[in-house]
């Protein structure tokens, strides 16, 4: 199988609490576990961040699944490239509500969505590779 990773920026239709969230990680997870995908969603209040890694051929017919989402819109694929390693390897699908302050990496993650956001690159680097390279072990 080729690794592939895939990061996208979204915007939330309507602002959604971590009950509203609670029904998509219900949906990714086991889905998510039968084609073996792996991977992380930021919400910002108002923006998700999705990282996606599976084989090519599975994270495209993912990632066109999920783009017919009505529960978000304006979807921005921010990295699509090859990999050797899964970053998220405990997670078929793990779920960070930023608006809860919930994450240690909170600062970290705001400033990753904003310039995502924004078209804005952070110490040279795309928002996706900072991402994927803070969560790296
Ligand atoms: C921001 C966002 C992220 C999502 N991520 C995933 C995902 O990683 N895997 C997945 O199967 N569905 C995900 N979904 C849900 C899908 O769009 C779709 O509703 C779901 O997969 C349908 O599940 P079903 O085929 O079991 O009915 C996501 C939805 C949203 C709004």
């Amino acid at each position: 199988m080729s690794l592939h990773q895939l990061v996208y920026l979204s915007e939330s239709t309507s602002k959604m609490s971590s009950d509203d969230l609670i029904p998509i990680l219900n949906q990714a997870k086991p889905n998510n576990a039968a084609i073996d995908v792996t991977g992380s969603l930021f919400y910002n209040g108002g923006w998700f961040l999705q990282v996606l890694e599976g084989s090519a051929a599975t994270l495209t017919a993912l990632y066109e699944k999920i783009s017919k989402d009505p529960r978000h819109k304006n979807l921005r694929l921010l990295y699509n490239e090859p990999a050797e390693f899964r970053t998220f390897t405990r997670w078929s699908m793990n779920m960070t509500n930023l608006d809860d302050r919930q994450s240690d990496k909170y600062e970290e993650l705001v400033e990753i969505i904003e310039a995502a956001k924004a078209g804005r690159r952070i110490r040279s680097m795309s928002p996706a590779v900072v991402l994927l390279h803070m969560f790296r072990n």
